[in-house]
């Protein structure tokens, strides 16, 4: 186990990008294949592909993707490479990891260079390896903290299939799975059942066993006695350490401190935004009411609506341990992650 390959939700073919379609976890393992920017803003913004890190590498390998469609073929490449950067941009808002990929290759597209193609790929593709080797460094530093855990709780799915490989709040799981045995719990995620459909399956692959609950369970749960840690990843970190993340990571940081249950944030400093001082600055987004809403209710003349935020923000107070691949950061509250910043 310790060596295999963890599930990949996305590929990189040489000239095509295969995106595992997780919509049809666990069902179904499909993976689409994407030839142009077009393409894969569809799979970000209709979640074939999500996940914060996942998110950013999808779109530099859009990036790439638009520079080989249109780098030989037109006078007007740059213009056009540029439009699917702001394109990919809207995809969707809250995940830094999107416009810190971007910048990226806005970064490579900025330099002289004779072959612009090669560039950008080689740009995306080491975004993508580095998040792999991130993500293991991470897992060694997490399971450290969690030395003396019984049981933890994670939320969303913060996995592999999140990532670029190995997953930030799942690799420390599965880096702490590896050293021994320990109690995985993990909340559906409602609405759109991360953690049920995506979670659960990607501990499975790996034969790490888990215990689905509903979100509701989690305070029942935490008063059992059965966790010592939250672990989770993050969307965007402020650099005061408020922490977005998946809708619910607040409410399980507030229930964590009422019961001396510990909050871990798990996330490579590709998830930091530096020029964003505090949470309340952080952009949540807002998705469609049919994704909460029963059928029944999704009509013109109904008088049922939903509210969908599917991120909220967790104060620095409430969060014990932020781990990134530059180091750990712990009780960020007052300090924030600016250790982080000049650190290697
Ligand atoms: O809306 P999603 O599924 O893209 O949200 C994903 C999450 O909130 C994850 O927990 C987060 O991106 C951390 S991923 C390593």
């Amino acid at each position: 186990m310790q060596n295999k390959l963890t599930v990949r939700a996305l590929q990189w073919t040489g000239s095509t990008l295969k995106v595992l379609d997780q919509r049809q976890l666990p069902k179904k393992i499909v993976y689409d294949e994407y030839t142009d920017a077009v393409g894969v803003n569809e799979a970000i913004v209709t979640m074939r592909v999500r996940g914060a890190p996942a998110i950013g590498i999808a779109a530099a390998y859009g990036v790439a993707l638009s520079i080989r469609k249109h780098y030989a073929q037109s006078n007007h490449w740059r213009q056009k490479v540029e439009a699917d950067i702001a394109m990919l941009a809207k995809s969707r808002p809250t995940a830094v990891n999107l416009f810190w990929a971007l910048d990226q290759m806005k970064a490579v597209l900025a330099k002289p260079l004779n072959n612009f193609p090669a560039a950008i790929l080689a740009c995306a593709e080491k975004i993508h390896s580095d998040d792999i080797a991130a993500n293991h460094h991470m897992g060694e530093l997490g399971a450290d903290i969690l030395a003396d855990a019984q049981g933890v709780l994670t939320h969303c799915n913060a996995g592999a299939l999140a990532t670029g490989g190995y997953g930030t709040a799942l690799g420390v799981i599965r880096s702490a799975y590896k050293r021994k045995h320990i109690n995985v719990y993990a909340g559906e995620t409602r609405p759109w059942l991360q953690g049920a459909r995506l979670t659960v399956w990607e501990l499975a692959q790996d034969g790490i066993p888990s215990t689905l609950i509903a979100d509701s369970a989690a305070a029942w749960l935490m008063r059992s006695g059965a966790i010592d840690w939250v672990v989770v990843g993050a969307d965007r970190i402020a650099a005061n350490g408020d922490t977005a993340n998946k809708i619910g990571t607040y409410s399980l940081a507030m229930l964590a401190r009422q019961h001396g249950v510990k909050m871990m944030v798990v996330a490579p400093t590709s998830t930091i935004d530096w020029d964003t001082r505090h949470g309340d600055q952080i952009e949540i987004e807002q998705r469609s009411q049919d994704e909460l809403l029963p059928a029944s209710y999704i009509k013109n003349n109904s008088p049922v609506r939903a509210w969908n935020p599917v991120f909220d923000v967790t104060p620095a107070g409430l969060i014990s341990a932020i781990v990134t691949e530059r180091g750990v950061v712990l009780n960020p509250a007052g300090q924030g992650v600016e250790s982080l910043k000049n650190a290697v």
